[in-house]
């Protein structure tokens, strides 16, 4: 479906973090989605009618006796091309399996044939309630999209699972929804560990050598496999400022021997493993204890500084499976910045590095001319270890996180059904 000029519901139910909503339906009106916020009467307790009419620029009513000549309660789930809910209360999530029509959006929701998202929001004791858990298990079984709650400072002083994710992330995922990828369980109870960011080697105490990754492509990942049921690990190394996604585990390392160490200690637990980091190949020889300073040049102004190669952590990986101390089920993926030259193309170039790294898959961007560093969109190629090319086309990275865990998937049910 077109990405721009889609009609977007966004339910707000009665909960504190109903204020998110707000950000929420700025994020779509301000990427060109026509946008009609139906909040149930709960929710007008928090944020008030004239804030949501005022942001969406179109009437908000709750019930659905308003305005009964425009038969809203039918004609806006007709309508939509994407309904998202944030938040959804475990109230809203019942009303909802049970098929309520008793307010404008639970008969929304009912009517709606488009992708729904719903984004739960409530204590952590209302969503480990095993009627809530049975709730979501229905919608879900359904084909509606339920978040997982993040974890975190809820209302006063509680923390636990049952925040609302922040509403950038809330819409990035509802885009991957509505782009017809799928956000239901399929990674229920695996493990995935996933690397990210651009290493730092370095210099003296003030310098590196580092690179322009923005590690976007890695949480977009994670944050997918988090949302299809994984435990997921992230092993960061710099990034630009992004927002861990719900329940993840982050684990900052700075060099390329850093985070060699802790991947090498968590691989053996973990059913998926994606190096998406941008790893230095080389660090200095030695780090100078003090600072560098000018004045200290050798042979005609240079100052040289001696690099050696860092490990190959993804060829690691794949050497210590090979030698029983990682499991054979376990899927390795890579990733590979390429740019094509006169001689060889960019897939000439991945196909001789998935059989030097020996990796179960690679994805490969074209990189260069302003292409893929720090920008919100990717595209690019899968390729297998039996060479066969699977296009990613031009997409969010969540988009292509989504097709990238496809293609895992696949592989690690092909490798169980042989
Ligand atoms: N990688 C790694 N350890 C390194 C270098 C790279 O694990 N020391 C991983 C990256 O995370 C990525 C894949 O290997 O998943 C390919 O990275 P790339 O830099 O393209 O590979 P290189 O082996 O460095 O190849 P090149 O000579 O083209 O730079």
């Amino acid at each position: 479906m077109d990405q721009k000029n889609r009609n977007v519901v966004v339910g707000v139910s009665g909960g504190i973090a109903a204020y998110k909503a707000c950000h929420l339906i700025r994020n779509f009106t301000e990427a060109g989605d026509n946008v009609k916020v139906v909040p149930t009467e709960a929710a007008l307790n928090f944020v008030g009618k004239a804030t949501f009419e005022a942001l969406s620029g179109n009437p908000v009513s709750t019930s659905v006796f308003d305005a009964v000549d425009e038969v809203r309660h039918v004609h806006i789930g007709q309508n939509a091309d994407l309904v998202v809910v944030a938040p959804a209360t475990a109230d809203l999530l019942a009303r909802v399996a049970a098929g309520r029509a008793d307010d404008l959006l639970a008969a929304t929701i009912l009517v709606a044939t488009c992708p729904v998202v719903l984004a739960p929001a409530m204590h952590t004791e209302m969503w480990e309630n095993p009627a809530t858990q049975a709730n979501v298990a229905t919608l879900r079984s359904r084909g509606i999209t339920v978040l997982a709650p993040a974890h975190g400072r809820l209302t006063g002083k509680d923390t636990g699972a049952g925040r609302l994710p922040e509403p950038e992330q809330i819409a990035d995922l509802a885009r991957v929804v509505s782009a017809g990828e799928s956000l239901q369980q399929s990674l229920a109870d695996k493990r995935v560990l996933v690397t990210t960011g651009g290493t730092r080697e370095a210099i003296d105490p003030v310098r590196f050598i580092g690179n322009h990754s923005s590690g976007r492509q890695g949480y977009a990942l994670a944050e997918i496999a988090a949302h299809r049921g994984a435990r997921v690990t992230i092993v960061a190394a710099a990034t630009e400022k992004l927002l861990p996604p719900s329940g993840a585990e982050v684990i900052s390392v700075r060099s390329a021997r850093e985070m060699q160490s802790v991947v090498c200690d968590l691989a053996p637990d973990m059913d998926i493993i994606v190096m998406a980091a941008a790893v230095a190949d080389f660090r200095p020889e030695e780090v100078a204890t003090t600072k560098m300073k000018k004045g200290h040049e050798t042979e005609g102004g240079l100052r040289h500084i001696q690099l050696v190669e860092n490990p190959d952590i993804l060829k690691g990986l794949v050497e210590l499976r090979e030698a029983g101390d990682i499991s054979l089920a376990t899927s390795i993926v890579g990733f590979a910045a390429e740019t094509g030259d006169d001689q060889y193309s960019a897939l000439d170039y991945a196909r001789a590095k998935i059989a030097k790294k020996g990796c179960d898959l690679l994805m490969c961007n074209e990189v260069g001319d302003d292409k893929v560093f720090g920008k919100p969109e990717n595209e690019g190629f899968l390729i297998d270890a039996l060479g066969n090319v699977t296009e990613i086309p031009v997409g969010t990275k969540h988009q292509v996180a989504a097709r990238i865990l496809d293609a895992v998937e696949k592989l690690t049910l092909d490798t169980a059904l042989n």
